[in-house]
């Protein structure tokens, strides 16, 4: 008989009222997959849309859906052929797989070993989960999309919540210049990260905000929240810069703009890199509020309202 475990899950689309807390089969470890007893699993905005049906059309879904895309845990077993790593070894992972049916809101997720990388020795399970899809996604706007180079000005907009907090370390970390912008409560935050300066995008114009520290301008925007805080960003874009958006997939830009949409992918090469900025104490995750598996959805309702700072983390 299958073994069973707790997680949350949901069986429709809907908002996070659909969450239930019960009993589900452990996944099968099939050919090349390790089983993780997870011990902590971020929360992101993305989980929510996943739910609600918004990534349906790219994204198959099995129901009972477990949500969670986040894995810091600990191998428990591994199925033929998977050796890279040994039970017992303390892992992590993103672990978005092309059939949304098995997430991280659960004690236990089988995942291609390929998928997997060591746990930085020096953060807690909770800190290592707030690190994989938002600080793959920062690596990859940051570097792959959007070259940065030491010298450069980044302007990171969202830059106090997940996505904004390891972007900002990564892009101080390589010498560039950091702006963010994120609301005035979080600027000492933003600042104590490495930002170099910080911007309120209320009650003011951001991009004339960004020219007036930066009269040249940015070589880069990396975009993360996207409305009309990035449309008054544009106009402080050198000529010959970058706009990396994680949201905007640029059907209402200037087809002029230099830009590049990215949707973060699985890469335990990069979550390689991240484990060792982290261990020479070069990436931190601030987590903000942890959560039992009880109150998943009240995690995903505190994601829900866009201004969570770090990152929020459910321990099963
Ligand atoms: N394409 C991809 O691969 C990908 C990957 C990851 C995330 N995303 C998306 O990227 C977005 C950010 O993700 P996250 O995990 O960082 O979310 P989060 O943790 O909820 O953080 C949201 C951030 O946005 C800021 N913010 C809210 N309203 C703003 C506005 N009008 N102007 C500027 N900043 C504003 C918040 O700052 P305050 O609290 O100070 O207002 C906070 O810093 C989400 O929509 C998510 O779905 C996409």
């Amino acid at each position: 008989m299958a073994m069973k475990m707790r997680a949350a899950y949901y069986e429709a689309f809907g908002s996070a009222d659909q969450i239930k807390v019960g009993e589900l089969e452990v996944p099968e470890l099939k050919e090349g997959e390790v089983l993780v007893r997870i011990k902590a699993a971020a929360v992101n905005p993305v989980d929510s849309a996943v739910r609600e049906g918004h990534l349906k059309q790219f994204l198959p879904i099995n129901f009972p859906a477990i949500p969670g895309w986040d894995v810091a845990g600990v191998v428990e077993d591994r199925g033929f052929s998977a050796r890279r790593f040994a039970v017992g070894d303390e892992v992590y992972a993103y672990a978005r797989r092309p059939l949304v049916q098995h997430g991280t809101f659960a004690e236990y997720i089988a995942l291609p070993e390929s998928y997997l990388a060591r746990k930085p020795q020096n953060l807690s399970f909770e800190e290592t989960a707030g690190i994989p899809l938002v600080g793959l996604t920062a690596y990859q706007s940051l570097f792959d999309a959007g070259n940065l180079q030491a010298g450069q000005t980044v302007l990171i907009l969202g830059a106090s919540g997940g996505i904004g907090t390891l972007g900002i370390q990564l892009a101080k970390n390589c010498g560039a210049t950091v702006i963010g912008v994120a609301s005035q409560k979080n600027h000492a935050f933003m600042q104590e990260l490495g930002a170099h300066h910080t911007i309120d995008y209320n009650g003011q114009d951001v991009g004339e905000a960004v020219k007036a520290i930066a009269p040249d301008g940015v070589d880069l925007i990396f975009d993360a929240a996207s409305g009309e805080t990035l449309t008054q960003s544009l106009k402080a874009l050198k000529p010959d810069g970058k706009l990396v958006s994680i949201l905007n997939q640029g059907q209402d830009l200037d087809k002029n703009l230099n830009f590049q949409y990215v949707f973060v992918e699985p890469n335990s090469a990069e979550l390689d890199i991240l484990c060792e900025l982290a261990e020479a104490g070069k990436l931190k995750v601030h987590v903000s509020q942890t959560y039992p598996l009880d109150q998943a959805a009240e995690a995903m309702r505190q994601i829900e309202t866009h201004h969570t700072k770090g990152k929020i983390v459910i321990v099963p």
